[in-house]
Parts: structure tokens; C-alpha cells; sequence
């Protein structure tokens, strides 16, 4: 058996499309523009690209933004200080802080500093505790990127064994918040496991969906899968790769070649979960900036 693709960039493409169309109405009728502020700090290569292809995102979508670059050695108070500032901006609806964040700075209390209203990234307390509970929220963007996924490319997660590797509050912990929700396009059971534990192929083996979130290159291959079942690979590793002209490239956390013959559908890497994140992201910034969430 070989795998149907699930094309990620023609997914967010249309749920883009459709963020723009609402954006335009939001402007339209209410003569509110979308505005997402970023903050990164340090010179981070892999956060400073996030940041322009986040920023770009929301130019497409005719959003306001700005993007404050911070001295890797700014102090945790004056970070907490321009979050402030952005809370209380009324032009801005969005606040995302690039992570990781230098070691001497406390990233829940960064979280925490954001206005949960704001919070685009779905990480502050009172959006894990709404989203566990059931309550509409702002979500995590990976994790509702691969609800997404699941739902347009016609394999819903509804009664469906969902097998999640990985626990990470990022990925792994809303992934399973997302698809255990008594709703549609969820309602599945989901079973999470991870690295720590014993024979991770004895539960993959069991999923008619797995969602790989652990972060260590092509762990999981075909003879862990059971025939038919959908793979989304959430991992994105740089492997050495002397036949590239860099000398590395980008696989996820799935050996492709192998699942690929075993799945009935699965996610590339590149091009399958990752542009989902921008799309949903963007998507959080213009429920934000309608203000329909939290009343
Ligand atoms: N760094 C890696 N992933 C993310 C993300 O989803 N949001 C933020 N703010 N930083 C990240």
C-alpha cells in the first residue's frame, strides 16, 4: 500500500483564504483590523525565520503588526513591561512571544503576563484550563492545526483510536485536549504516550491514527503502524544528509519512506503540519480581534 498525502500547504491555503474573506468582512462592517504584536528575543536563526514568515502571514491577511527584536540579555521586568504595554494597546489583538526565551528569563511568566484575550498562542492558564474543560478558547496552533488536517483531508478523529507520542504543552497535552472534546471533528479516544515509557509499538501498532509530537527524528516507521491507519508527523529535525547541497535536511518524526508504504494517508515534512501553524495562528489573531470568544 502506498499513502495518500496529505497536502498541508493546500490546507492552510484555503483556511487563509478563508481568515482573509473574514478579516475583510470584520473590517467592513465593524471597522476593526486584526493586529498581532511579536516579540523575539535574541538572535535565535530558527525563531528569527518563524518571526518574518508570521509577520509576512499577516500581511497577506491585511492584519496590523509589529515585531519588537530584544537584546538576548534584556532583563525578564522590561519584557514583562512591553507585554504590558500590548495589553493595553487597543490596536492590538494578538501577542505572541517567540519561545525558547534565554535561560535567566521564567517562560510561564511571560505566559502568564500575557492577556489571555491576546493570548494567539492558546499557552496562558486560563486558555489549557478552558480548552480542558471544554470551554471555547484561543488554541494552541499546532495542535488545532492537526484537528485541521484530520477533519479536511476526510479522516475524522470521531470514534477513531488516536494514539498520540509526545507530551509536550506546545503539541502533545492539547492534541489530546483538542481530540478527546465531546464534539464534532473530535470525539475520539486518545491514548498519549511518549519516550519515557516502555514499547511505544505496542500502542502506535493499535491507532488508527497517530500523531508523532515527540521531537526525535524518524522514530516511528512502518512495522510500528497498523495497515490503513493515518499518520500525522508533527516533528521537524535536521538530519545529516551528505547528498544535499547543505549537507543536512528537514525530516519529521516519522521515517516517511516506511510509514508511507504501511498508512493510508499521512503528512510530509516539510509541507504537511507545519504550514498549518501559520494558518491557524492567523485565524486565532482575526477570533481575537472579533472579540467573540470571551464575552
Ligand atoms: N516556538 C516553537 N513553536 C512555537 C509556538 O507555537 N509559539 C511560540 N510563541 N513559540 C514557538
Amino acid at each position: 500500500m502506498t499513502a495518500t498525502i496529505i497536502d498541508g500547504r493546500q490546507i492552510a491555503e484555503q483556511i487563509r483564504l478563508e481568515v482573509k474573506q473574514d478579516t475583510e468582512r470584520l473590517r467592513r462592517e465593524r471597522d476593526i483590523t486584526p493586529g498581532l504584536a511579536f516579540i523575539l528575543v535574541g538572535e535565535n536563526p530558527a525563531s528569527q525565520v518563524y518571526v518574518r514568515s508570521k509577520g509576512k502571514a499577516c500581511d497577506e491577511m491585511g492584519f496590523y503588526s509589529v515585531t519588537e527584536k530584544l537584546h538576548p540579555g534584556i532583563s525578564q521586568q522590561a519584557l514583562l513591561d512591553l507585554i504590558e504595554k500590548f495589553n493595553c494597546d487597543v490596536k492590538i489583538h494578538g501577542i505572541l512571544v517567540q519561545l525558547p526565551l534565554p535561560k535567566h528569563i521564567d517562560e510561564n511568566k511571560v505566559i502568564e503576563a500575557i492577556d489571555y484575550r491576546k493570548d494567539v498562542d492558546g499557552f496562558h492558564p486560563v486558555n489549557v484550563g478552558r480548552l480542558v474543560i471544554g470551554q471555547d478558547c484561543l488554541r494552541p496552533c499546532t495542535p488545532a492545526g492537526v484537528q485541521e488536517l484530520l477533519i479536511r483531508s476526510g479522516n475524522d478523529p470521531g470514534g477513531k483510536h488516536v494514539v498520540v507520542v509526545g507530551r509536550s504543552n506546545i503539541v502533545g497535552k492539547p492534541v489530546l485536549n483538542i481530540l478527546l472534546q465531546k464534539k464534532d471533528g473530535a470525539n475520539a479516544v486518545v491514548t498519549v504516550v511518549h519516550t519515557g515509557g516502555p514499547d511505544i509499538a505496542r500502542f502506535t501498532k493499535q491507532a488508527d491514527i497517530v500523531v508523532a509530537a515527540m521531537g526525535k527524528a524518524e522514530v516511528i516507521t512502518g512495522e510500528m503502524l497498523k495497515p490503513g491507519c493515518v499518520v500525522i508527523d508533527v516533528g521537524i529535525n535536521r538530519t545529516p544528509d551528505p547528498t544535499s547541497k547543505n549537507g543536512s535536511r528537514l525530516v519529521g518524526d516519522v521515517h516517511f519512506p516506511s510509514a508511507s508504504q504501511v498508512a493510508s494517508a499521512i503528512t510530509p515534512v516539510p509541507g504537511g503540519v507545519g504550514p498549518m501553524t501559520i494558518a491557524m495562528l492567523m485565524k486565532n489573531t482575526m477570533r481575537a480581534a472579533a472579540g467573540s470568544i470571551y464575552h
